[in-house]
């Protein structure tokens, strides 16, 4: 058979660094059927059950059986803009301040497509969500990350960033609750961001995926709360999390309307928006009673204590994630990241995501998430204490 010759941008696609311990975890499945995989990022409960009435009935509407408007019905954007009133007290223009996506990691890409010409550079956090390396490959951009340190809470040093790269950038992604470290933002921070953005005409993409997932009572902070924020910027949300909608396919951008039209204008020559069920179902979420979501979040709280008491248990010396459903947990000595979610897996059956998958500066750590129930997550802690690979247990 012909193997055709793709296109250079293809071959600049960053590789999946995932992809290889799946296929080990492939191979452990086929002689072993405990195994607890706490190394994948897909929420394990089901939508709630109003949501999913709510797309049965609207599957029943012909209006939804034809193409959808562009852009998206203007009642979502309406939703959208309501539930930031609601939620964080900003004011969002719905004709020209939100964008429908199919999902946030549609809108990650294609803000760098939109922004980007080959050589240009884009702002990451490292460790970081890969996906924002996808978008720049494929415009051709290069990146700069922006290491999460321990000692600064996960935040990036942004008046540590050379000058150079500064005048540089052209795009710089931040998100909080953070996915791998579980950390969370401050106002200071995106305040910071904010001055930065300004003094060196940055584009701001903020990325509020898990936006309502915060801990110890404490809500989240959206960028958009911060003075300034719409003038340099905007901000992703998404239903996947907050809502366990991951397979449906739905988020939005959210704030400077240029960024927003620029979207837009990408997207009518990809897509024909979003089915129309969704959208409806999608609004609904957005605008009805949220106890699913504050029950969701509880349930996320209660693993994180489970997990965390049972690592500290074993010996493991880690700290509590303040927000996400992620737990980024130290790599005890004499192992890379890589080798030791290996051995945990070869030898306790566990699959936790190695640090170094999500950038340089990831190396060290492990991911954890929490979407298990708690007697899983014991039970892999559990497991992984018989190893007796803590040495101040053993000392
Ligand atoms: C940080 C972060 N951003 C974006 C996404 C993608 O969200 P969506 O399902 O809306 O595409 C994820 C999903 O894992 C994520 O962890």
């Amino acid at each position: 058979m012909k193997t055709f010759e793709q296109a250079n941008m293809m071959k600049r696609l960053p590789e999946q660094f995932f992809a290889k311990l799946v296929e080990q975890v492939q191979e452990v499945k086929k002689d072993h059927d405990d195994i607890i995989n706490l190394g994948q990022g897909s929420p394990d409960l089901p939508t709630p059950e109003h949501i999913v009435e709510k797309l049965q009935e609207a599957a029943e509407n012909p209006l939804y059986h034809r193409y959808a408007p562009f852009s998206g019905y203007p009642f979502l954007k309406e939703a959208v803009s309501k539930y930031y009133e609601r939620e964080y007290g900003v004011s969002v223009d719905p004709k020209t301040e939100v964008a429908v996506l199919g999902g946030a990691k549609t809108g990650l890409v294609e803000v760098s497509q939109c922004f980007l010409n080959p050589g240009d550079m884009a702002l990451v956090p490292d460790p970081g969500y890969p996906d924002y390396w996808s978008g720049i490959a494929i415009a051709g951009g290069s990146m700069y990350g922006m290491p999460l340190k321990k000692e600064l809470g996960f935040h990036p040093d942004l008046r540590g960033i050379p000058a150079p790269v500064l005048y540089e950038a052209k795009l710089m992604f931040l998100n909080y609750p953070n996915n791998p470290t579980g950390a969370v933002a401050t106002e200071e921070l995106f305040a910071e961001a904010i001055e930065l953005a300004e003094e060196y005409d940055i584009c701001v993409v903020h990325d509020f995926a898990y936006s309502a997932i915060g801990f110890d009572g404490q809500k989240p902070l959206s960028f958009l709360q911060v003075e300034g924020a719409k003038n340099v910027g905007i901000e992703m949300i998404t239903l996947s999390k907050n809502y366990n909608m991951a397979g449906w396919r739905i988020g939005f951008a959210v704030g400077n309307p240029s960024v927003i039209k620029a979207i837009e204008t990408l997207q009518d020559h990809y897509f024909c928006s979003l089915f129309g069920g969704i959208q409806a179902a999608a609004a609904h979420a957005l605008l009805s009673d949220q106890s699913n979501v504050t029950t969701l979040v509880q349930t996320y709280e209660e693993r994180r204590n489970a997990l965390v008491k049972a690592a500290r248990a074993i010996g493991w010396d880690v700290e509590a994630p303040k927000g996400s459903f992620f737990a980024w947990f130290p790599v005890p000595s004499g192992f890379t990241s890589e080798e030791f979610a290996t051995y945990l897996l070869k030898k306790a059956r566990v699959v936790v995501a190695p640090g170094k998958g999500f950038g340089e500066h990831g190396e060290g750590y492990v991911r954890v998430a929490l979407l298990a129930d708690i007697a899983k997550l014991e039970e892999a802690m559990g497991r992984v204490g018989k190893l007796d690979v803590f040495s101040n247990k053993r000392g």
